[in-house]
């Protein structure tokens, strides 16, 4: 039976995190191993790049000395990278430490740039998509936000880039001074769900993950449980084309995961430290009589497809089919709780989260009424003073969110009250300078000098921005 509820966190309450080199000293063979895997090389600092030109969204554009040029004249730095190429390589701009996407990828397989996923169909260059915690939290290790912003961090954003040692063994401080007293975490020997949620914490996001009230994914470690954190949602009818972070609901769609159960986890295939895959040596071990013993299992089991969400990445199904799915989209039926538990709060805001009519009624029966909540409930809400007191509320709490702050100064502004609303989006720009709502809302209220340095800083992160470009025509 498993080990009993004893979180093996608890034990290393005092441990703080040191970074994969502390461990190099004492676990050389698995440090350069791991190094080389593309988990260890998923972010960093952007290397020198090669001069390049290209067209992609029928945009042309230009990379040279780490700057990207587009045909509308505008610039942008090319500071960091995401992605360890194995797939692909996007790479994001920083402003005064505010971190953004840019809307060029570089694609492994086709070895071309084209537009990152989500930009394909865009008529403008839009260089103002804010990068936030979520997705450096998947990408790099030790990450710092800073709080009360929406994508701002220190100065570097994260101290190591990949994913570190410590996110599936837990904070090593204690274990470096004295190995032989204080253990690290170990995923194999984990109970099932702790152990799973060590993979799931970047490889699960379903169709919307809710963080539960008061709990934030970003403390999450290695031994805790990932359901005591979030919530997790798929469709109930279920999907079978892929996207790039589904393989823990593909495996769990499998024949082969239903009636295995917690014996079947990610570490019977994949080896993380070395690349190493134990796939074939897997499917032999649990299918003794299968036909075609002499052959890959996957290459027919496991075939690859296109990722919905990927633009041209390339993934492998992971619900071992019989014979190759089709891929479908989804059908949007009912959400169910994939992992973590369902309730009021967790259904409506993955609702709202999808713009389904069914999230109003729910939310508003939620308890408890935490800021999440209240935030989701002022967007859906018609009475725009019901909807200021609940943003007010939210701000009360989390005076850099970004939404609230550029709605309550929309309410403010519409009800004359000028001061309050330029107090309002000033502040959302120091929460994220890209938000082109608060610019264009106080270039209207400002004096003219004033308004004129707004759209400027607005035009150095997003210069393709029209709407940017027409308003500092006029001045
Ligand atoms: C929930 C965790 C998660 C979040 C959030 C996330 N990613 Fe990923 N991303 C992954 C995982 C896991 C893979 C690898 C998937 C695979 O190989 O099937 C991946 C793959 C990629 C790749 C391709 C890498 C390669 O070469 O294989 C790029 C580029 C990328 N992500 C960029 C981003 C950017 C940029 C963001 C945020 C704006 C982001 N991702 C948000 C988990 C995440
Ligand atoms: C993506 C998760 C992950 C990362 C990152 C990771 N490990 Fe592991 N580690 C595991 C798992 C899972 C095991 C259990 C053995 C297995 O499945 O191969 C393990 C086992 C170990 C062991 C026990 C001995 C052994 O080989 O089984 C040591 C020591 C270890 N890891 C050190 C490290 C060090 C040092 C790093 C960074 C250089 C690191 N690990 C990075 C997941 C990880
Ligand atoms: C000073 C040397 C030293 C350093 C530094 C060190 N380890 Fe270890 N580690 C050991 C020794 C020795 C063991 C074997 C302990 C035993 O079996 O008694 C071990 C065991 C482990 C294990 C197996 C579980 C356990 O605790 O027995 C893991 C996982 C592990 N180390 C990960 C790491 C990681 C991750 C780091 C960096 C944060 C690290 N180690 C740094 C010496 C070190
Ligand atoms: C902190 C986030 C994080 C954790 C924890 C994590 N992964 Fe990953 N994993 C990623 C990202 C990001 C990528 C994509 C790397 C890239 O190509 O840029 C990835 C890629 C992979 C790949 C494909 C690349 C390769 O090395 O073959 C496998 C397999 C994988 N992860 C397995 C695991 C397993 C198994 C676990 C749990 C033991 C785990 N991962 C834990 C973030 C994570
Ligand atoms: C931990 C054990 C385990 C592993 C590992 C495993 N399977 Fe299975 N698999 C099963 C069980 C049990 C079934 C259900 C058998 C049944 O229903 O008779 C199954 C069912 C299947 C089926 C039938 C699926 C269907 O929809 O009818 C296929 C095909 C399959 N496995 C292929 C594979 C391949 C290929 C691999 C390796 C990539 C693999 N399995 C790895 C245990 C496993
Ligand atoms: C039954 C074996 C098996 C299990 C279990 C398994 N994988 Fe895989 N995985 C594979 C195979 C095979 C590939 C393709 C490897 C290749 O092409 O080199 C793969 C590839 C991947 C990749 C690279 C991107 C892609 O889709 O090709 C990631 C990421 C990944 N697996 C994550 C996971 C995670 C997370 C789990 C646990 C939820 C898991 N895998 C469980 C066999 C498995
Ligand atoms: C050349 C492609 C191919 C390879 C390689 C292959 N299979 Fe299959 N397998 C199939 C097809 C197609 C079916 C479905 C046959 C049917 O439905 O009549 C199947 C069926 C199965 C089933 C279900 C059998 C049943 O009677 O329910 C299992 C289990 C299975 N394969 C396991 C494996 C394992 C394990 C390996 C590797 C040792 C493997 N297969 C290699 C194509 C392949």
């Amino acid at each position: 039976m498993h080990a009993p509820e004893a979180n093996p966190v608890l034990m290393l309450a005092a441990a703080i995190l040191v970074g994969s080199q502390a461990c190099r000293p004492c676990h050389p063979a698995i440090a350069d191993a791991y190094a080389q895997t593309p988990m260890a090389r998923s972010s960093g600092p952007a290397p020198a790049l090669p001069t390049a030109g290209f067209t992609a969204a029928g945009h042309r554009y230009k990379i040279s000395g780490n700057t990207l040029a587009f045909d509308q004249a505008g610039t942008a730095p090319i500071d960091y990278f995401v992605g360890s190429n194995s797939e692909g390589r996007t790479y994001l701009q920083s402003s005064d430490g505010h971190l953004f996407e840019l809307p060029v990828t570089w694609y492994a397989r086709r070895a071309a740039y084209d537009a990152s996923p989500g930009y394909q169909n865009n008529p403008d260059v839009q260089l103002n998509r804010a990068v936030e915690p979520s997705c450096l939290l998947c990408h790099a290790s030790q990450v710092r936000p800073v709080l009360g912003t929406q994508n701002r961090y220190g100065d570097p954003p994260f101290l190591e880039g990949g994913v570190s040692c410590e996110r599936c063994h837990g904070p090593g401080s204690e274990h470096v001074r004295n190995p032989a007293s204080s253990r690290m975490v170990q995923p194999a020997q984990l109970p099932p769900d702790r152990r799973d949620s060590v993979c799931a914490q970047c490889h699960l996001t379903g169709e919307a993950r809710i963080e539960n009230a008061g709990r934030r994914l970003a403390e999450f470690q290695a031994g805790d449980r990932l359901a005591d954190f979030a919530t997790y949602f798929v469709w109930k009818l279920g999907r079978t084309d892929l996207k790039v972070t589904s393989h823990v609901e593909k495996l769990a769609a499998s024949r082969c995961k239903a009636a295995s159960g917690d014996k079947l986890w990610c570490g019977t295939c994949h080896g993380v430290h070395g690349n190493s895959s134990r796939t074939q040596q897997a499917c032999l071990d649990c299918h003794q009589t299968a036909h075609r013993q002499q052959e890959q299992c996957a290459d027919c089991h496991m075939p690859k497809t296109r990722a919905v969400d990927a633009n041209h990445g390339v993934m492998t199904d992971h619900s071992i089919p019989r014979t190759p799915r089709t891929p479908l989209p989804p059908v949007a039926g009912d959400l169910v709780a994939f992992l973590g538990q369902a309730d009021s709060r967790s259904l409506g805001i993955a609702y709202a989260e999808m713009g389904d009519p069914r999230a109003r009624d729910l939310l508003r029966q939620a308890r408890p009424a935490d800021w999440q909540l209240r935030l989701r409930l002022a967007v859906l809400e018609t009475d725009p003073a019901r909807a200021a007191a609940l943003y007010e509320s939210v701000l009360k709490e989390r005076p850099g969110e970004t939404a609230a702050l550029v709605n309550l100064g929309a309410f403010y502004g519409a009800a004359g009250q000028s001061a309050r609303a330029i107090e309002l989006w000033r502040r959302a720009l120091d929460s994220n300078p890209g938000n082109e709502e608060a610019t264009l809302n106080l270039v209207k209220l400002l004096p003219r000098a004033e308004a004129k340095a707004v759209l400027t800083r607005y035009l150095s992160i997003n210069p393709g921005s029209r709407s940017a470009r027409s308003a500092v025509a006029n001045f």
